[in-house]
């Protein structure tokens, strides 16, 4: 009984948003709720603002700060609130993207001014296909932007999604007058100043009462009321199972830095947004309110402290409950392991947990034995699927700068294929090795991390490919034949032992498909199921 209230109790979630949307403002916002910080200012940043390494090696020296925001877990109204952090910056988009396979939910921020930027295309498509529940929070409502129609017009257009507005602004900018929330019938009122202090709300249900001219002046009154109308027209009325299906995103309006608008969104939030939801694992659909334990890894933390070199594996929990000095079964390498010390997290701190429950997130220590994806049970043979991996965009050789240290070099690169920071692929024809990356910034954090956690160096060297294609498991032909033969030189492995085929440029791609029509490509390393 305990256990299913501890589950309805939970509700773990994701801030998505581009770079500067404001993510980091709002999530220091809702700890200070939760009353978890008592001070703005206390969640430190850890975004990289430009591309630069030494921005990645600031972040690294910090890393006591970063290990620690991975997870920020806080208490609010008796909900156990869980909030992942997804990196913004580019080039670490697929660590966002497997950070969005353990969330039940997302919060979008958008800026007014700026309206729906690139990062958050990718990062809603990717929840859109995973149906995962959205809801939409537009910032920065105290400086200049877009109309809020034009915005939610963007929002439907450019996101794919179907919104319904459950606030409204009153004004914008310079003349920023607060926000009618729509969802509790009331005014907010902004006052300008309200950056620590949580607001007052005024009940106003009657929109037609002629106190409403006194509250905010004769035409912001007669604009919310038209506007009111119009939206009542014109998009759908909310309802919660649209939203839990992932096909009805309700919006917010405020201001993060300004702490408006920031407790509606969360008391909506608390009451709307899913309780941990089912897994699909390859074998089966796993309900968190099975009693036995099962969970996943979804990111690894490396130890950048070179005398302790283990690493932090984050596990969500799916289903049961995962116990301290318990043996749990390492599904991939088929033995148990017990953890003397997983750590849970609260608040910017992390602390020994004994017990842990579905929604939660566990950082095990770990010194090797974890890969992105792996599956912790009690005892049942379950894999949970995880994120496919995407063709990477940039493509070099690694070679060995550093004869001596060739061993070290191979295991530094294999830790960090399995903390997911690029992929490996390794030719056929030689078995030199290629690393893919999404950006360019991570070959200097791989060489960086080469060089100071396992004392090894490495050069790179242009491997000019245009697309990684993963080729369909083998079929004995004389076709499939002369294709290994021909492409030799472009066929390679990738880290779990899968051919594929490093295409060069599209037309070569284009050519290859209509010489070789039985031969399969893949754009993700995902098997057809
Ligand atoms: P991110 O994590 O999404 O990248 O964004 P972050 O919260 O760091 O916010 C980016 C910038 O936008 C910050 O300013 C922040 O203060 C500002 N900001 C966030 N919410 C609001 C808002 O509601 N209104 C206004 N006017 N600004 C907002 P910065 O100058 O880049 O950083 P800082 O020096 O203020 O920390």
């Amino acid at each position: 009984m305990d256990f299913e209230k501890e589950i309805a109790k939970r509700r773990t979630f994701g801030i998505i948003s581009h770079p500067d949307a404001g993510k980091t403002t709002l999530t220091e916002k809702l700890l200070l709720f939760g009353g978890a910080i008592q001070e703005a200012g206390a969640v430190k940043s850890n975004k990289i603002k430009k591309s630069a390494t030494s921005d990645f090696m600031e972040i690294e020296r910090q890393r006591g700060i970063s290990v620690a925001t991975s997870v920020l877990a806080f208490n609010y109204r008796d909900r156990k609130i869980n909030i992942l952090d997804t990196p913004g910056h580019k080039d670490f988009a697929e660590d966002t993207f497997r950070t969005l396979t353990a969330v039940d939910s997302v919060i979008v921020v958008i800026d007014v001014a700026k309206g729906v930027e690139e990062q958050t295309e990718k990062l809603v498509e990717v929840c859109r296909m995973r149906n995962i529940p959205m809801i939409v929070f537009i910032n920065k409502l105290d400086r200049e932007g877009k109309d809020a129609f034009d915005l939610l017009d963007e929002v439907e257009q450019k996101l794919g999604l179907t919104v319904t507005p459950l606030s409204f602004p009153i004004g914008m900018g310079y003349d920023f007058k607060g926000i009618y929330n729509i969802y509790e019938k009331n005014i907010n009122l902004f006052s300008g100043n309200s950056k620590q202090h949580i607001e007052d709300t005024i009940a106003f249900d009657d929109l037609d009462s002629p106190e409403l001219e006194g509250i905010i002046g004769e035409s912001h009154a007669h604009n919310l009321r038209e506007y009111l109308e119009l939206a009542g027209a014109v998009y759908p009325e909310f309802n919660k199972k649209d939203y839990l299906d992932g096909s009805l995103q309700p919006v917010f309006f405020g201001s993060a830095l300004n702490n408006f608008g920031v407790r509606e969104l969360l008391d909506c939030f608390i009451e709307i947004a899913p309780t941990p939801r089912p897994k699909m694992a390859e074998e089966r659909l796993v309900n968190s309110n099975e009693s036995d334990f099962s969970g996943f890894v979804f990111k690894i933390h490396a130890n950048m402290d070179p005398k302790h070199r283990d690493r932090l594996a984050f596990i969500k929990i799916v289903s049961g409950t995962f116990e301290r000095n318990t043996p749990y079964l390492h599904v991939r390498q088929d033995k148990r392991i017990k953890f003397s010390s997983p750590n849970a997290f609260f608040a910017e701190k992390k602390e020994i947990v004994d017990i842990s429950y579905p929604g939660d997130i566990v950082g095990l220590h770990d010194t090797g034995n974890f890969k992105i994806g792996d599956t912790l049970t009690n005892g049942e043979k379950l894999n949970y699927k995880g994120i496919p991996s995407f063709s990477p965009e940039h493509f070099r050789y690694i070679n060995n700068a550093d004869p001596m240290k060739a061993k070290q070099l191979n295991k530094g690169i294999d830790q960090l294929m399995d903390e997911g920071v690029a992929q490996l692929f390794t030719l056929e024809l030689n078995g030199r090795k290629v690393i893919g990356t999404v950006g360019a910034l991570q070959y200097e954090v791989i060489q960086y991390r080469l060089e100071h956690e396992y004392g090894a160096k490495c050069t790179y060297e242009n491997f000019p490919v245009h697309k990684a294609c993963w080729v369909d498991p083998e079929k004995e032909n004389e076709e499939f034949a002369e294709f290994k033969r021909i492409k030799q030189k472009y066929l390679a492995k990738d880290k779990m032992g899968q051919l594929v085929f490093l295409a060069d440029s599209a037309f070569s791609l284009q050519m290859t498909q209509q010489k070789y029509p039985t031969v399969k490509f893949r754009f993700t390393s995902e098997k057809e199921s």
